[in-house]
């Protein structure tokens, strides 16, 4: 492929995106989670080139993304329990896994042929508009090879895409900064992945939830025991960095990188992502350890997403 191009996030930017999408082509777009790697979600060309750029496993399905709730249940049937749950957080950082509609139109590579399908309204102004102009829902999986680091800014997106991917649109950093929480509304409300969405506040909706998805027989990429891994060895619930460790911290203490001074978990999950990134590019063969985080609120999500970093590979 020729050399991908950036793309304004602007009327002339988005114009050309569409173009791209129109032709099967693939474009990386910002979300406030992370990039997503957008593709016609109805074509199996197009879908068959998001696994191909991210040399993903085919056995792991898509987020189909919407730009508003007409387009959302033109693929799948929401219950009141779905619509509830929409009504409170999209836009916003929730998928919600639900039956598919009998005449979605998807390409079955989205769904990996199960009868679910993921849907996503995300709140990035970028996002809702180009999927809003394309007219149809884009298949987006983190902007990244498969396995590695998710992406928060353009430059991340280029750094593991470049040539592979017809275009990215620069839409500065995201602000979440971890994926979207990831409901299954199967016969219990089951969480299969924390995200950008907090545990606490989907509960005060739903009640409690079931712990959902099997990291040993994985339909979602995020359930893979090795995840969002940098080059470096990682090492958690550090309290007593070692003299050849690289050290991220959180809130006070001495550090090399701090994902909060102040200790805050959202700045803590906007950071997470850049200051992997920046950990590996200066850790030359020392372990990233990283500083215990709280395990409450967006603390989960990020918590999930070091254990999978620190993994074995
Ligand atoms: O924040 C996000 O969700 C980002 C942005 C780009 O929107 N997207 C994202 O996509 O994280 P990806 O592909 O990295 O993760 C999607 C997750 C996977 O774990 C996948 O297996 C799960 O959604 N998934 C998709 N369809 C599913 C289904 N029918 N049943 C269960 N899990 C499903
Ligand atoms: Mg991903």
């Amino acid at each position: 492929m020729d050399d991908t191009q950036i793309l304004a996030p602007d009327a002339d930017g988005l114009h050309r995106a569409v173009a791209l999408l129109r032709g099967g082509q693939l474009v990386a777009f910002p979300t406030e989670t992370v990039y997503g790697l957008g593709g016609d979600a109805r074509s199996d060309l197009a879908v068959a080139r998001i696994y191909d750029a991210k040399g993903r496993p085919r056995f792991n399905p898509l987020i189909a993304h919407v730009s508003d709730m007409a387009m959302a249940r033109q693929l799948a049937v929401f219950d009141d329990r779905a619509e509830a749950l929409a009504a409170r957080f999209w836009p916003g950082p929730l998928t919600l896994v639900l039956p598919q509609h009998p005449n979605a139109g998807l390409s079955p590579y989205v769904t990996a042929e199960l009868p679910t399908v993921a849907i996503r309204l995300p709140a990035h102004p970028v996002a809702r508009a180009l999927i809003s102009a394309f007219g149809g829902p884009l298949a987006a999986p983190s902007a990244n090879p498969s396995g590695g680091v998710s992406p928060t800014r353009a430059d991340h997106v280029m750094a593991g895409l470049s040539g592979r991917i017809a275009a990215v649109i620069d839409g500065g950093p995201c602000t979440v900064g971890v994926e979207s929480t990831i409901l299954g509304l199967f016969a219990a409300t089951e969480l299969l992945r924390p995200g950008g969405v907090t545990v606490e506040e989907i509960e005060a909706l739903t009640g409690p939830l079931a712990i959902g998805g099997d990291a040993t027989r994985p339909n979602a990429p995020g359930q893979l025991a090795s995840h969002y891994a940098p080059n470096a060895a990682v090492r958690l619930e550090a309290l007593d960095p070692r003299a050849d460790e690289l050290r991220i911290g959180f809130g006070a203490g001495a550090c090399d990188l701090n994902l909060s001074p102040q200790g805050e978990l959202i700045e803590a999950a906007a950071n997470l992502f850049h200051l992997l990134r920046s950990a590996d590019a200066l850790a030359q063969g020392r372990t990233i350890a990283i500083a215990p985080i709280p395990d409450t609120g967006l603390g989960r999500a990020i918590n999930d997403r070091l254990r999978r970093a620190a993994a074995p590979r």
